[in-house]
């Protein structure tokens, strides 16, 4: 297959995963032995050479080999700064860069590639989205509504708007069974609402948010919404035309790709609209003495050199992904919580944190009676499986579950049942010895 610089160059194709019924159960096992093949780092060992258990999916995954060649190839064959030169190497660069930002609209179903601005991450990409927001008429006695689940990055580029600009942020809350209170939304959702934004899928409790309801209710009394998808496009299929949001934000890192690139998806007409946030190079039409215009989306929010390599490498991620199917792995890592939940359940003294009836995917967070978070999670790593401690950057969350802090077990497509299994066990023998 030729790729951007038009030379041909062998793809290795990942495994397809299937899990559509119980005889696939086995090739599903095969299929995620072939796929953990692809990446080189889950074949290590830890702590005298105990096989590494990578549960800590939420906070950043792993990358195959094809992310890490594509990335290095570009480096040894094809960089150089996007769209400022009219030589070979700036053009095959900007090409890749290019066919990235095609590749991301694509995956989550954009009407255009233009819809597609490449930002640091999540967190920069609310921040883009609130700061802009803060020079186009959101201001004074305006409310911004969020919800009890959210992250620290969804909550205080808000509360730092809000004290700029003297509006009020408000929260959905949790409800007593710990779901969010859906119910009460018409009391928060009103015609001083100017924003709400929300996550598509709780980073500490694994429960999935109605996206599209939400974001037409929000629609009804004219708020702009922002959807913060950092955990639910890696995991699931993402249709921003059907949830008809006006931004939703992720991050490479979460998704096989690097750190340092994430997604601002906006409506077309409403980036065209929004004031660019940073100023520099790349997002003008022209500069004089007097000022400048900016350029036309995506690049008027892209100013500076962009992150070129990161872009190749989330647009191999995202082909890996695709290949392996999007609605397989999801289906997969439900799964896998629903084993560990059940596995969960019958330990005695630990509390899963969440409504038991919410609908989990690929997250859970548990707390454990008289032992601190950390603990468990020190005492795990010990036996090679990675959790996550501490409040997950959702204080206001965990303050509203009245615990200080949580374990988090999260997964992906390259985590296996007997990974569960070990989970489990080893949070039976870290039980055993501190509770
Ligand atoms: C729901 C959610 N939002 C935002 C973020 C921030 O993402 P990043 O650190 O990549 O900007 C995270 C990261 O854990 C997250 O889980």
């Amino acid at each position: 297959m030729a790729d951007a610089s038009g030379r041909d160059r062998p793809i290795q194709r990942p495994q397809k995963l299937t899990y559509r019924s119980a005889r696939q159960a086995s090739l599903m096992n095969e299929a995620i032995s072939k796929t953990r093949e692809d990446f080189p780092i889950l074949s290590r060992t830890v702590h005298r050479k105990r096989p590494l258990v990578f549960l800590d999916n939420a906070a950043s995954t792993q990358r195959p080999r094809q992310v890490i060649e594509a990335m290095s190839e570009f480096y040894e064959q094809d960089y150089a700064n996007v769209h400022r030169g009219v030589h070979a190497l700036s053009e095959i660069a900007s090409d890749a860069f290019e066919a990235a930002r095609y590749r991301v609209a694509e995956f989550i179903h954009a009407a255009s590639a233009s819809e597609v601005i490449f930002t640091a991450g999540t967190t920069m990409s609310i921040n883009l989205v609130a700061n802009s927001l803060g020079q186009m008429g959101v201001g004074h006695g305006d409310e911004i509504l969020l919800t009890e689940l959210e992250h620290h990055s969804n909550i205080v580029p808000w509360q730092q708007l809000a004290s700029r600009l003297g509006c009020v942020v408000r929260f959905l809350p949790l409800s007593e069974e710990g779901d969010l209170d859906y119910d009460r939304l018409p009391e928060f959702l009103n015609s001083k609402t100017k924003v709400f934004a929300f996550s598509a899928l709780s980073n500490v409790l694994g429960t999935v948010l109605p996206v599209k309801a939400l974001v037409k209710q929000a629609k009804a009394v004219g708020a702009y919404v922002l959807v913060d998808a950092a955990q639910h496009t890696p995991h699931s299929s993402t249709d921003v035309q059907a949830w008809d949001a006006d931004f939703v934000v992720f991050s490479g890192h979460k998704m096989l790709g690097p750190t340092g690139i994430g997604v601002l998806w906006g409506k077309l007409e409403l980036l065209r609209q929004l004031p660019p946030f940073l100023g520099g190079g790349s997002m003008i039409q022209t500069v004089t003495t007097d000022g400048f215009v900016p350029s036309e989306p995506p690049a008027k929010f892209e100013a500076g050199t962009p992150p070129i390599v990161e872009a190749v490498g989330l647009g191999a991620a995202i082909d890996y992904l695709n290949q392996v199917g999007m609605d397989e792995i999801e289906a997969h890592e439900r799964n896998l919580t629903a084993a560990a939940c059940e596995g969960i359940r019958d330990l005695q003294g630990v509390r899963l944190l969440g409504s038991d009836s919410a609908q989990r995917s690929g997250i859970l967070s548990f707390v454990v009676e008289g032992v601190n978070a950390q603990d468990i999670s020190t005492f795990m790593d010990l036996k090679g499986v990675a959790t996550r401690a501490g409040h997950h950057c959702a204080m206001p969350l965990h303050q509203k579950l009245g615990v200080p802090s949580s374990c988090r077990a999260s997964f992906y497509l390259y985590n296996t049942n007997e990974e569960v299994e070990i989970f489990l066990s080893a949070l039976q023998d870290v039980i055993a010895k501190l509770a």
